[in-house]
Order: structure tokens, then C-alpha cells, then sequence
């Protein structure tokens, strides 16, 4: 079975999907979860946490976040490089490629106004992983948390997501202190992808 925490399971499965629809893939949208959040705020620094191939990145960067994108895949992480020199230097220069795996890298605590963990499967306790990404985020700022359900609550069919951990709703509120933390946005929402079921989406404030 294929082991979707494991960074050569990643490696090779963004070689192939660049060396096959390279293009395509640059060209991909943000993630509507994000836009639909980030238009209001205003640009700060941000922490793209298993930042693929960097298409939330370079939106945000090309409306002025800095962005530290971290991926343990160093292969999605060189397709985003090149995508946002192509863009240009000044979009290049306010986004730093980290290679790093989640399950250890720590964002500096207290740091970002913006953090987004979007898809992103977790090894290990899916509350570990909240909080770990709940404490980069400064006072004031936002955290956005995207995981796909595995299951489709509408239907009861398994998703693509199948088998793997990603976050939930219920995993998240429990993870994050609400005296610390306002919930905006806490729900299953409607994967905007056409018939990939439903998305688990947290929109967190940061209150102290
Ligand atoms: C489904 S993709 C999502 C990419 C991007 N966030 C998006 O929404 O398009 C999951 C990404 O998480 C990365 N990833 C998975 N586990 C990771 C880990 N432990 N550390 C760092 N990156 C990880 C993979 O390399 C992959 O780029």
C-alpha cells in the first residue's frame, strides 16, 4: 500500500506529476478556502505548512505576505522556486523554500499572522499536529487548517482521502484552547473540487 507520510512516496509522486502535466500544475488556482479568508487581512508574514507546489504561496506573495513555505518534498518544493522566479524577483524574494518534515519542524512560536496547513496527511496524533502549528501563529493572527474527509458524510462513500489522517473539525476545536482562540469558520464545507466529497475547514483567530 502506497504510504502517504512518507516523504518518497511524495518525492516520486510529484516527479511524476510534474514530468506529466508540469504545466497544469502551475497553473492551478489557490485554494478557494484560503482566497475566500485571506482577501480581508492584511498582508503580513504567513506559514504555508506542506506547501506542495506553491500555488498559496505565490498567491499570497504576489498580494505581499512573505511566506516561509515548508514541504518535505524537495522536488515540489524546486517546481515552486522556479515558479516564483518566473514570476518575478520581487514575488521570488519575499517567499523562503524550507525543507522540512511537519512531524518534527516547529514554526518559530508566536511568529506568523497567517498560518495554512492545507491537505496536508499527519503521521501520528492529528492534535500534536494542531498545536504545533497553533503556536506559530501570533496574537491577532489567523490559523487555517483543510483537511479532505475520507468520508463523504453526505453519501457515506469513501473518498480519495480514504485511509488517510488528515484533520478534522472536531480533532481541531479540541486541540486549540477557546479562551486563547475565536473560531471563524469550524464546519464541513463542500470540496471545491467537483465529486471529491467534503472538506474539513478551520478558520482560527488567535485572542492572546
Ligand atoms: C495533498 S498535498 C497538498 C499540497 C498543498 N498544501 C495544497 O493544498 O495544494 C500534501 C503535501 O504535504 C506534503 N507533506 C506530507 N507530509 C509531510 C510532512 N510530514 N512534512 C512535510 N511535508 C509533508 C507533501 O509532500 C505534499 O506536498
Amino acid at each position: 500500500m502506497n504510504d502517504v507520510s512518507d516523504r518518497g512516496f511524495w518525492e516520486e509522486r510529484w516527479s511524476q506529476a510534474l514530468r506529466d502535466h508540469g504545466d497544469a500544475i502551475t497553473r492551478r488556482p489557490p485554494n478557494a478556502h484560503l482566497t475566500g479568508i485571506a482577501e480581508d487581512l492584511v498582508a503580513g508574514v504567513a506559514l504555508d505548512a506542506g506547501c506542495g507546489h506553491g500555488s498559496d504561496t505565490l498567491w499570497l506573495a504576489t498580494r505581499g505576505w512573505r511566506v516561509t513555505a515548508v514541504d518535505f518534498s524537495a522536488t515540489a518544493l524546486d517546481h515552486g522556486r522556479s515558479t516564483a522566479d518566473a514570476i518575478g524577483t520581487d514575488v521570488a524574494e519575499r517567499v523562503e523554500w524550507v525543507e522540512g518534515d511537519l512531524g518534527t519542524w516547529a514554526p518559530e512560536p508566536g511568529h506568523y499572522d497567517l498560518v495554512l496547513c492545507l491537505y496536508v496527511h499527519v503521521d501520528g496524533s492529528v492534535e500534536a499536529m494542531v498545536e504545533r502549528m497553533a503556536a506559530g501563529v501570533a496574537t491577532g493572527g489567523s490559523l487555517l487548517l483543510v483537511g479532505h474527509r475520507p468520508i463523504d458524510p453526505e453519501t457515506g462513500a469513501a473518498t480519495p482521502a480514504a485511509g488517510q489522517v488528515q484533520v478534522s473539525v472536531d480533532e481541531a476545536v479540541a486541540a486549540l484552547d477557546p479562551a486563547r482562540w475565536e473560531f471563524v469558520v469550524a464546519e464541513d464545507r463542500p470540496r471545491a473540487a467537483a465529486g471529491t466529497g467534503t472538506d474539513a475547514v478551520i478558520h482560527a483567530r488567535r485572542l492572546s
